[in-house]
């Protein structure tokens, strides 16, 4: 049987970048998950299905992060003073290594998966630990939650503490026994996920592009993050061209959807095969600032035409509220921009669209409100002396960068109330 839902109140979003669509007090209409249509006047043929009426409340697309690690979640906002490669060594791989702990990563990732849920992030791009174990039960706790995601065992087998690294032979297996486990669950599913190419030796990054296309299984990594890393690489792998052909070359750059978290510092050839291979680039704005490793020029990316998204980076950003990442990819613009008046701020609008169709595109139709796309929304109750003096951008605009969980009041997933 068709599961018809309906809402009404007052609708906004982004079909395109620059503009946000505004629709005031009218009904959405979505049919086992998926968007049918927009209404101001409720077609005849629903007259007799039950409308969940929100009033003066607006209704927006859920958030999508596409770059955050949930293993890092206890240590938001510390060690935030040091740089990269110092952080992980010093703060990171520490807190990763206890995942390996069932009991400790059951309630840690049931908090994370709150707060996360809880602040509007409907969809994600998520890292786990090295621990098979521990990635797994990250699996459990997000389908749980009913959110959509992508969900990686982190890759190491080189270059990190011993504590947790693995031998190339138990990455791969680990990783393999997760995408037989999850790969056909319809909304928590697994992504391919070497930490970065400085942890991978040449045989692991071969072997998870065999995996990747083997199982036709999408890829996330960082590239191209922090100064010493990119020279770190060249070291490492002399034979490569660059730091994006070292994942190019073992299938693991957009020959199955890739998702790539900074890229701050890509060359000309590297920003070539982002846009040839259609690879999806995460703007982390709060973690570009907070281990200094430099600012995404997004500007130049977006008039580029690449297919970017926004990350929280958990826990090299400190909040794991999207809304938040909106504020600062605003922010770092206005800072690029006094120095460099040819690079336009980014507008709210644009910031949206990242956070919500830009990043939402790398999990299908999700992240807007056009026809045939997921119904995934998030309803938002702002102060009353608010929602009677402002329009609906302006209202916006306000909740992304002082409203928080306490101003979402209801969660859609499909269609469905989480
Ligand atoms: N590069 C390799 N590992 C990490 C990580 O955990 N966080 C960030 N921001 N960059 C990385
Ligand atoms: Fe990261």
């Amino acid at each position: 049987m068709e599961k018809i839902l309906i809402v009404k109140g007052n609708i906004i979003f982004t079909k395109v970048s620059n503009r946000f669509e505004c629709y005031e007090d009218h009904y959405i209409i979505s049919i086992n998950g998926i968007i049918e249509g927009i209404y101001k006047v409720l077609p005849q043929k629903y007259e007799n299905c039950t409308v969940k009426d929100y009033g003066e409340r607006f209704i927006i697309p859920g958030f999508v992060d596409l770059h955050l690690h949930a293993a890092q979640f206890l240590q938001c906002g510390m060690g935030m003073t040091k740089k990269l490669l110092d952080w992980l060594n010093d703060y990171t791989f520490d807190l990763e290594k206890q995942f390996q702990d069932v009991s400790f990563a059951k309630e840690v990732y049931k908090r994370f998966a709150d707060q996360l849920v809880a602040k509007g992030t409907l969809r994600a791009c998520i890292f786990g630990s090295t621990s098979t174990k521990g990635t797994e039960i990250l699996f459990e706790v997000l389908k749980e939650k009913g959110i959509g995601a992508y969900v990686g065992k982190v890759n190491m087998d080189r270059n990190a503490p011993d504590f947790i690294i693995e031998t190339t032979e138990e990455s791969i297996k680990g990783t393999k026994y997760l995408i037989e486990k999850y790969k056909d669950e319809k909304r928590v599913r697994p992504i391919i996920t070497p930490r970065f190419a400085p942890t991978s030796t040449e045989d692991l990054l071969q072997r998870l592009g065999e995996l990747a296309e083997k199982y036709n299984i999408p890829v996330q990594s960082h590239v191209s993050e922090n100064i010493d890393e990119i020279n770190w690489v060249g070291a490492l792998f002399p034979d490569s061209k660059n730091y994006v052909d070292v994942y190019d070359k073992h299938g693991l750059f957009g020959q199955t959807p890739t998702v790539m978290a900074h890229g701050i510092y890509l060359d000309k050839d590297e920003l070539n095969r982002v846009k040839r291979n259609k690879v999806t680039l995460t703007h982390c704005p709060d973690s570009n600032v907070n281990v200094r490793s430099g600012i995404m020029p997004l500007r130049k990316y977006l008039n580029m035409g690449l297919q970017i998204g926004l990350g929280s980076d958990i826990a090299g950003g400190h909040k794991i509220a999207l809304n938040e990442a909106m504020v600062r990819a605003i922010q770092l613009s206005k800072l690029v921009n006094m120095r460099k008046p040819e690079y336009e701020i980014l507008s709210a609008s644009e910031a949206f669209y990242l956070g919500t169709k830009g990043g939402g595109s790398f999990f299908g139709k999700t992240g807007s409100f056009e026809k045939g796309y997921l119904f995934d929304a998030l309803v938002i109750e702002d102060d009353e002396w608010i929602a009677n003096r402002y329009g609906l951008e302006d209202r916006l605009e306000s909740f992304l960068y002082i409203g928080d969980d306490r101003n979402i009041c209801a969660r859609y997933v499909e269609g469905c109330e989480i």
